[in-house]
């Protein structure tokens, strides 16, 4: 190991999952793997901590946080459920679904977590944040684990490329299944609110409680930075629902058949070769960063259906591409 650093991206075993949570406790941040993307946990509970997050990830505003929870019991130390939204974790956690609940008014969540509201974001993530969370027994606010504005991490790699040394250390899970951020819910006068789409469909949803989902209305006094226009934004500009490929164009490509010019394309990403959409989903952020190495100025993609996760495949997309401020 001569003059080379001990890495800070360490396996997911228990010895790690000790020492992150003595890391957490000491008010520290550990990028954590979860089924979505990596996340940037902090204590839930300690202000300093949390403040470190926003600081960590130059976000520009204190946009509220969601708290990783080991399982229900740990969520109802601070969080309110109605009846649809305990049918909603019971049936999908732990997994990609993020509930808005009232806060309890005891709640020991510092109020930078929720930015000051009196709702709280709440998941049970799978994978080996959850054994991290067990080991803390305490909710860890985390938000995704790189720069604000940019792609979301889905391996450990990625998270040390966007935040480098700033983390106190990166657990390593291999790249996580679902890709995507979390799907986020609120159940509200018999409807469901889908803040935004996720590993869990809007079909899903509806299928298991009988209500409708509906989309947030404007007035919605919440400014979720997953919902800002510009967002997980790479260098290169992105050309959706491309017809052809440019000299000078990188191609993000689905399924088995190439859009005119693939062959003028600088770098290839197939999201799915069989045009699976879970496939893509678990694709998109890491295909995305590997495009935007190339150095390509667009990006061009192909069409990607809009059913089940492709909807929020494409949500990201656009987000993409839309005007960067
Ligand atoms: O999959 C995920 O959800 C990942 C992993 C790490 O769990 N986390 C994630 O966090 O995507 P973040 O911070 O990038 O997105 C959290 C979203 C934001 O859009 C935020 O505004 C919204 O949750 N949010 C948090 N608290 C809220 C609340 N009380 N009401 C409405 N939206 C809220
Ligand atoms: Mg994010």
């Amino acid at each position: 190991m001569f003059g080379r650093e001990k890495s800070i991206i360490v396996p997911a075993n228990a010895k790690n999952a000790t020492k992150a949570s003595e890391l957490l406790a000491q008010g520290e941040l550990v990028a954590i793997p979860t089924e979505t993307v990596y996340g940037l946990a902090a204590d839930a509970c300690n202000g300093k901590a949390v403040a470190r997050i926003f600081q960590t990830k130059g976000r520009p505003q204190f946009n509220p946080l969601i708290c990783h929870v080991a399982n229900i019991t740990m969520a109802e130390r601070f969080a309110l459920f109605d009846d649809v939204s305990r049918a909603l974790a019971k049936a999908f956690w732990p997994g990609p679904l993020t509930l808005i609940l009232p806060l309890r008014l005891s709640s020991e969540i510092h109020p930078l977590v929720t930015a000051g509201q009196n709702t709280v974001a709440v998941r049970q993530p799978r994978g080996f944040a959850a054994d991290i969370i067990k080991e803390f027994d305490g909710p860890l606010a985390a938000p995704s684990a790189n720069m604000s504005g940019k792609i979301s991490p889905t391996t450990a790699d990625a998270v040390l490329a966007s935040l480098g040394e700033k983390v106190a250390m990166i657990v390593d899970d291999g790249p996580c299944s679902v890709g995507l951020e979390s799907t986020i819910v609120r159940a509200t006068k018999g409807r469901l609110v889908l803040l935004r789409p996720g590993g869990v469909t809007a079909q899903q949803l509806r299928s298991l409680t009988h209500l409708s989902v509906v989309p947030p209305k404007q007035s919605d006094s919440i400014q979720a930075p997953g919902m800002l226009a510009s967002h997980y934004a790479p260098n290169a500009t992105m050309k959706l629902d491309a017809t052809s490929v440019q000299y000078g164009e990188a191609l993000l490509a689905f399924g088995p058949d190439r859009i005119a010019g693939a062959e003028k394309a600088v770098a290839v990403q197939n999201l799915s070769e069989t045009s699976n959409l879970l496939e893509a989903a678990s694709n998109l952020f890491s295909m995305m960063s590997i495009l935007d190495r190339s150095g390509a100025a667009r990006i061009a993609v192909e069409p990607i259906e809009t059913s089940g996760i492709g909807a929020a495949i494409n949500d990201r997309l656009l987000r993409a591409a839309a005007p960067r401020k």
